[in-house]
């Protein structure tokens, strides 16, 4: 008997999928390289943006004739089954769906699909309360290099143009035990990389005062684990004492996604941020000046409601201050029952993609121009093969995500090692290996 995932979304949806996994391999479940192959399918849906919902469906469409041959139990769960139109439309619509379950109940499915298979009968199951923390599910990581390791879950910003606290409750913060004994297995298993996941990981509190700051400065002790990041912080919650826990570490990596979100203080307002244009430069000027190492990557949605073109412009101005190493760049988009969904002066979408392509091209020719600031820096390059044009030279990346190619030994593969960079090559480096 087999099984297949499709997940959606985000790193913590991610993070979910692998101890759904877990729970199937537990419950003697093999999985499938295709949903075809699988006996049980599961969605693990994302409704960040709209268009998810269409590819949801889409997806559901396909299994509807194949179903019947493999027996196929299909599972919808994730963000989206936190929505009631959208179990409601498959309830409706795609009817041969057997298990609806939400975020709050991820531990629970096991017992769902047994369920559905003894009394042959569809199981939908959705809290609208917030989950407890459930500590020790079995989990199948899909990486053997880096793991990711949620610490905490939900969100209580209710930034107005975001869906998550809704389909994901409140913050619940995972006990520092628990995730440093989770840390302290992964290297045992030999992970020399982790990625820590909250929607708001710098507001941890692992209580008693313990903060975020306390667990970065706990997991740095911990031998054998060489790189740590963490996604997402929250601009407003970037404390003195986190800054100085990454300069002080030794193992936290020096490249800090920071989402902007808009570069205008009156669109943050209307975004209910909690930070201005002017909070924000100085931020990453106070991280700068006690990492001076420190890369940045950014969020930013163009096209919010009441987004001016003075306002955008502001966005394009903190882009060229910052020299962000990477801009992910989303197009705003409406959720339903959120704050902005509601607020006057929703933007055209003609507006809104010309907007998008103006900062893609900054964001572009930003990226291009900071690559030569790497020539003559050394740089932690973790080797990943022979370079695809020339077997003599091996290709690897460095912490910010760049490509190096230079000259070594292949026995380097899947190690991290020093590399100082000779040149730049618009989208690539060039560089010598370091030898103590
Ligand atoms: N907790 C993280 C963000 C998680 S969602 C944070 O606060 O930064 C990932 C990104 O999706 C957000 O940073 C935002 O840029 C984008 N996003 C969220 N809601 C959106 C919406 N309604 N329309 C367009 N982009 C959105
Ligand atoms: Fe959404 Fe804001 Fe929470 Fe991030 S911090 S998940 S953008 S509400
Ligand atoms: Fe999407 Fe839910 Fe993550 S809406 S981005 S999967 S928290």
């Amino acid at each position: 008997m087999k099984y297949f995932i499709n997940t959606m979304g985000c790193k913590l949806n991610e993070n979910d999928s692998e101890k759904i996994a877990g729970m199937l391999v537990e419950m003697g479940y093999e999985e499938a390289s295709a949903p075809q192959d699988a006996n049980i399918v599961v969605f693990n849906t994302c409704c960040i943006r709209e268009n998810a919902e269409e590819k949801l469906f889409g997806k559901l469409g396909e299994l509807k004739n194949i179903k019947a041959k493999n027996n196929m139990i299909i599972c919808v769960g994730g963000c989206m089954s936190q929505e009631q139109h959208v179990v409601d439309k498959i309830k409706q619509s795609y009817n041969f769906v057997d298990v609806i379950f939400g975020t709050h109940n991820l531990h629970k499915l096991p017992e769902m699909i047994e369920q559905r298979i003894e009394e042959n009968k569809k199981q939908i199951d959705v809290w609208d309360i917030d989950g407890i923390v459930v500590e020790n599910l079995p989990i199948k990581r899909t990486s053997e290099k880096n793991a990711l390791v949620t610490i905490m879950y939900g969100c209580n910003n209710f930034c107005s143009y975001c869906i998550v606290p809704y389909t994901r409750g409140r913050e619940r913060s995972r006990k520092p035990e628990d995730i440093l004994s989770e840390i302290k297995k992964l290297a045992a298993d030999g992970y020399k990389e982790i990625m820590l996941l909250g929607q708001n990981v710098n507001s941890y509190n692992g209580g008693e005062g313990y903060n975020f700051a306390n667990l970065l400065r706990d997991i740095d002790k911990i031998e054998g684990i060489d790189i740590v990041r963490f996604m997402s912080p929250h601009p407003k919650d970037f404390t003195d004492d986190v800054i100085d826990a990454i300069a002080e570490s030794k193992s936290v990596c020096k490249v800090i996604h920071l989402p902007l979100q808009s570069g205008s203080s009156n669109v943050l307002k209307l975004m209910n941020r909690k930070y201005t244009k002017e909070h924000y430069l100085n931020l990453v000027d106070k991280i700068r000046a006690k990492v001076p190492d420190v890369y940045f990557t950014t969020d930013i949605i163009v096209g919010f409601p009441g987004e001016t073109e003075e306002d955008f412009e502001e966005t394009l101005d903190v882009v060229r201050k910052v020299d962000f190493e990477q801009v992910f760049m989303f197009i705003y988009s409406v959720r339903k029952g959120t704050a902005a969904e509601k607020m006057d002066g929703h933007i055209p979408e003609e507006i809104k993609s010309e907007r998008f392509n103006r900062l893609k091209e900054l964001a572009d020719s930003m990226t291009t121009e900071s690559i030569k600031k790497y020539v003559g820096t050394v740089q932690k390059v973790l080797v990943e093969g022979e370079s695809k044009t020339n077997s003599d030279v091996l290709t690897g990346r460095t912490r910010s995500n760049r490509i190096v190619n230079f000259i070594g030994d292949r026995s380097l593969i899947g190690k991290e090692i020093d590399i100082e960079i000779t040149s730049e090559h618009a989208w690539y480096l060039k560089g010598n290996v370091v030898i103590d």
